[in-house]
């Protein structure tokens, strides 16, 4: 029973700072394929550097501009999360917002929301660099299988702290409230816990040094914006970051770098449906991988100093791929790749180096005509030329995505559902491609299940 049908056809649907909609409403996706892409987008602030960044701003002692933000409901999510806690919060204009954790304490008004979202495991370094404890729930976010967080756990207690988990609760103390510098390896190469322990030993006394970490662009731009707050971190980028703790961190104003996934999106999109994007705000060296394996596959990619021009006319190819952390090509590429090798010539192989299950979106793709054979991590794609229409889900964030570059290049009209993943981690989505020309509205419709989908939001959504 669809009592009310609403469309966002002309600018695309904006996710606003508090005032999402909950459960009561399902928005979907309505995209009638086929039509290439011309002209240019311009690309927001990263995701993944603002989830670390929002939570860090809680170590600074005054007020914190951040830049560049993008407006998505993860970053919305944490910023409410702050407020909840007491920091002051006031958007400047859409994409700058300053926040002031001068009176910030710890609350568990906050539980609601960090169950949502992934990134509110970062609470735990910064509320023990703040307090010296921490309490948060455990963390929501996109299903690919087993997520442990047990490096992040390993470091806290290196740094000083007694953790204890129970009843969905991460409780944290560090002996004497101040943690300490340690040395610590990590057995896994974690974004996650590369961020978390380098925000918690900021503040630390004495020396911390992290051994075997990630080299995400985000986690050099979490080091420069702490960095510019007064923290003393040397080595990001590289497989050693040395954190020299400080008394506390000041005041300051910080732009966010582009998002590499966002401009990767976008440049997967347009070899798919054919055309030429002239991609706006990125920076081209952290496309350097997607680039390369976009050229193999039939694109053309130009750089240029801030932005990347794909084209693509002619045949696409099949190709291999396989997910590592940076700087080889990324995870959170991999379904729209594979998406993209449906309309090659010839069989392609993935493999997902990095997650357990992230292969879920195959079965969306397999409705559209896809032939996906899955084993494993190992994906193989029969190259068919081209993708039929079809009701389809996002199965979380970046699967999301890849519904929305094969519902951009297939034949006849596909609707998306669950697009709530889809607007945790792309700003305006439907109007930076309806202004290249694709032919995308969201629509909302009444929720009539309210219970089950509240459900859902708690378990999945982050
Ligand atoms: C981050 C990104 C996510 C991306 C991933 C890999 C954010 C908010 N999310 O997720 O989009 O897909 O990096 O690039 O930045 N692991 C452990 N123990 C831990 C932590 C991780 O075994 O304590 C394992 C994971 O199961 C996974 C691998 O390490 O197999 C990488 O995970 P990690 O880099 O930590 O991913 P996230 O930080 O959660």
């Amino acid at each position: 029973m669809k009592l009310l049908t609403t469309l966002h056809a002309g600018m695309g649907k904006k996710t606003a700072l508090w005032q999402n909609r909950g459960s009561d409403f399902l928005d979907k996706y309505v995209i009638r394929g086929g039509k290439p892409l011309y002209g240019e987008v311009e690309i927001s602030g990263a995701k993944n550097a603002a989830v670390a960044i929002i939570p860090a701003a809680m170590m600074v002692d005054g007020v914190c501009r951040i830049e560049n933000l993008p407006q998505i409901s993860d970053t919305d999510k944490l910023l409410q999360i702050l407020s909840l806690m007491g920091a002051k919060v006031r958007f400047i204009n859409p994409g700058t917002v300053d926040v002031d954790c001068t009176s910030v304490r710890l609350s568990n008004r906050i539980f609601s929301l960090t169950k949502q979202i992934r990134a509110s495991y970062y609470l735990i370094g910064s509320m023990l660099g703040r307090f010296g404890e921490a309490c948060t729930t455990m963390p929501g976010g996109c299903n690919f299988g087993v997520r442990p967080i047990d490096q992040h756990i390993k470091g806290m207690k290196a740094l000083g702290a007694s953790i204890e988990i129970g009843r969905g609760l991460i409780q944290a103390k560090a002996a004497g409230g101040r943690l300490h510098g340690a040395r610590i390896y990590l057995d896994k190469v974690s974004v996650g816990a590369t961020i978390n322990i380098m925000i918690a030993a900021a503040t630390a006394e004495g020396m911390t040094i992290i051994e075997n970490v990630a080299r995400e662009p985000h986690i050099v731009d979490l080091a420069n914006f702490l960095n510019s707050m007064g923290a003393d971190i040397r080595g990001a980028g590289t497989d050693v970051i040395k954190v020299r703790g400080v008394q506390k961190l000041h005041g300051g104003a910080y732009s966010l770098i582009p998002d590499q996934i966002e401009a990767g999106t976008y440049m997967t999109a347009v070899a798919a449906t054919g055309g030429a994007l002239k991609i706006n705000n990125v920076i081209p060296r952290h496309l350097e991988c997607i680039s390369a394996k976009l050229r193999e596959i039939g694109a053309d990619v130009q750089e240029g100093g801030d932005f990347v021009v794909v084209r693509r006319e002619g045949a696409l190819y099949r190709a291999n791929v396989k997910t590592q952390p940076y700087p080889g090509f990324p995870t959170d590429m991999q379904p729209q790749i594979t998406t993209l090798l449906c309309l090659a010539q010839g069989t392609s192989i993935v493999t997902e180096g990095v997650w357990d299950n992230r292969y879920r979106y195959v079965n969306e793709l397999r409705k559209m005509g896809a032939e996906i054979h899955v084993s494993g991590k190992t994906a193989i794609i029969e190259g068919i030329g081209h993708l039929t229409g079809a009701p389809v889900a996002a199965c979380d964030l970046r699967a999301g995505a890849a519904m929305i570059v094969a519902g951009l290049c297939a034949e006849g009209t596909t609707v998306i559902e669950d697009v709530v993943y889809i607007e945790r981690g792309y700003q305006d989505i439907v109007g930076k491609l309806r202004a290249v020309g694709a032919d995308i509205a969201a629509i909302s419709e009444p929720d009539d299940e309210p219970d089950g989908n509240e459900n859902r939001a708690l378990d999945d959504v982050g």
